[in-house]
């Protein structure tokens, strides 16, 4: 064998000169990060982009240099990408990330360490946990409380809804791992309001309750669950002799930015016996500021709460966390296999596999709590409260306006819109124009079947004139139709 083979610079080495190869082909990517054209994203049509990407040999028989491959990058993928921090690019609750949390994904990736089991990560473990344990403490949630990081707000819902599933079980004395659903499921219901995110009816699917057992609650004009409705209907269900198995609050809907009256459904959801899951994944970050925390009051009383890092905590995906009120609630998922989650470990391991739906996971809580150490509460706070002001103003610059029309006075970093006199068809090419031309990337949605406009404001940079500007683009292309 040689002994210097050629794929030595390849593999990551953390001595001196490993890390000189590794700072060197870093300082690279970063600079193929560099924007050569304005706007949110290029005017190419898809089939351009198609053919630009196509065109990639993905794997040659020979190696490229890794400089010509990072370049490529910038100029195939970051050139025709979407830029996150572009004034313009308002469509979804996709942020620009931070420094802080950028560099650190390359040392997360660089150490790789798994956070499955304890002698995969024990140092990383603890930082989970210890993250873990501190956004408990912010929720307000009782001391054996925790929670694990996963994928996204999807994964975080759906690991909510799993818990609740078994947990619903367990009250029956059916182990639903070991022997599927009891007979009673057929008559188990999820509420949750007509403004939640899907994912709620998508776990529903994979749990075999059917997207048929979420009930969904009318909303008030805000997008915030109407307590009446949701009284009304348990009443319903009671009469049916259906059981309510969990009820999932909104804090933050992903349109209309509602919050859910959390302390009302909590009580509620104590009485029916149900499982009560706050989704949090947009407002968590809410729990920050001193001023806009008082509107998640009654978010301490959740069985579990999901937080999405990878939105207004500005992380890089991916970043979300699901927090239960007791820990021991994870032990409804635990899955115990030969190489990884024994039970015979020493005292002071933790395998976090038992607490997630996947087996090998990513270090995320690092970047995490690099950010939240290095910015500190009172600056994040200060961030996310500039995005809420930044959508009120919107609301109220539209509003200003006879052409527009808002759905509803903004609630968190949304504005949603139409124009009186302009139909479905009108608003979908205004917002496809502009994306075509890669002038802005607008949102579209439709709430209660009413067609809309929305923006959606992540980037703590953009300002009041920035907000005139997008407006003033829309009116413009909504005045050539
Ligand atoms: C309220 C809410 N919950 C959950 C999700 C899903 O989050 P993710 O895209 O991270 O899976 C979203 C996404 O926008 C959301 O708005």
């Amino acid at each position: 064998m040689s002994d210097a083979p050629r794929w030595r610079d390849a593999v990551v080495v953390t001595d001196d000169q490993g890390l000189e190869v590794l700072a060197d082909a870093a300082s690279v990517a970063i600079r193929s990060l560099k924007r050569t054209s304005p706007g949110p994203r290029s005017d190419w049509t898809p089939s351009a982009i198609h053919d630009l990407i196509g065109a990639i040999e993905i794997c040659p028989d020979e190696g490229v240099a890794l400089d010509a491959v990072l370049a490529q990058l910038g100029d195939a993928v970051w050139r025709h990408g979407v830029v996150p921090g572009d004034p313009a690019c308002v469509a979804h609750l996709h942020p620009p990330t931070l420094v802080a949390a950028v560099v650190t994904e390359l040392a997360i990736a660089a150490a790789n360490q798994s956070m499955d089991s304890w002698d995969q990560s024990p140092a990383a473990t603890e930082v989970e946990l210890h993250l873990m344990d501190w956004l408990a403490g912010q929720i307000g949630l009782p001391p054996a409380a925790s929670g694990v990081m996963t994928s996204g707000g999807t994964a975080s819902n759906v690991l909510a809804m799993t818990l609740a599933r078994s947990w619903a079980a367990a009250k029956v004395d059916v182990d639903v791992l070991k022997q599927g659903l009891p007979s009673e499921a057929a008559r188990w219901r999820i509420l949750c309001s007509d403004q939640a995110h899907f994912s709620v009816q998508r776990a529903a699917a994979q749990l075999g309750l059917g997207r048929d057992a979420v009930v969904t609650i009318a909303t008030v004009a805000s997008g915030a669950m109407d307590v009446a409705a949701l009284d009304s209907e348990l009443g319903r269900l009671a009469d049916a002799g259906l059981q309510v198995i969990a009820v999932v609050a909104t804090a933050g809907t992903t349109d209309l930015g509602a919050i859910d009256p959390l302390t009302e459904i909590a009580e509620r959801a104590r009485e029916a016996g149900a499982w009560l899951h706050v989704d949090a994944a947009v407002a968590g970050a809410f729990l920050l500021s001193e001023r806009l925390r008082p509107r998640l009051a009654g978010i301490d009383l959740a069985d579990s709460v999901t937080i999405d890092f990878h939105k207004l905590w500005w992380q890089p995906f991916n970043a979300s966390a699901l927090v239960v009120a007791d820990v021991a609630r994870f032990d409804l998922l635990r899955v115990k296999s030969n190489y990884l989650d024994r039970g015979d470990e020493l005292e002071g391991m933790v395998n976090l596999v038992g607490r997630s739906l996947d087996t090998s996971r990513r270090f995320d809580a690092a970047k995490v709590v690099a950010t939240l150490r290095t910015l500190g509460r009172r600056c994040l706070a200060e961030m996310v409260e500039r995005v809420v002001d930044l959508s009120t103003y919107a609301g109220a610059a539209l509003s200003a306006r006879p052409e527009f029309e808002l759905l509803a006075a903004p609630s968190s970093v949304t504005c949603v819109f139409d124009a009186p006199g302009v139909d479905a068809d009108g608003l979908r090419r205004v917002q496809q124009r502009l994306l075509a031309r890669g002038e802005m990337v607008l949102g579209r949605t439709e709430i209660k079947g009413r067609p809309a406009l929305k923006f959606t404001f992540m980037n703590p940079l953009s300002t009041p004139g920035d907000v005139d500007q997008l407006i003033t683009m829309v009116a413009d292309e909504l005045r050539a139709l």
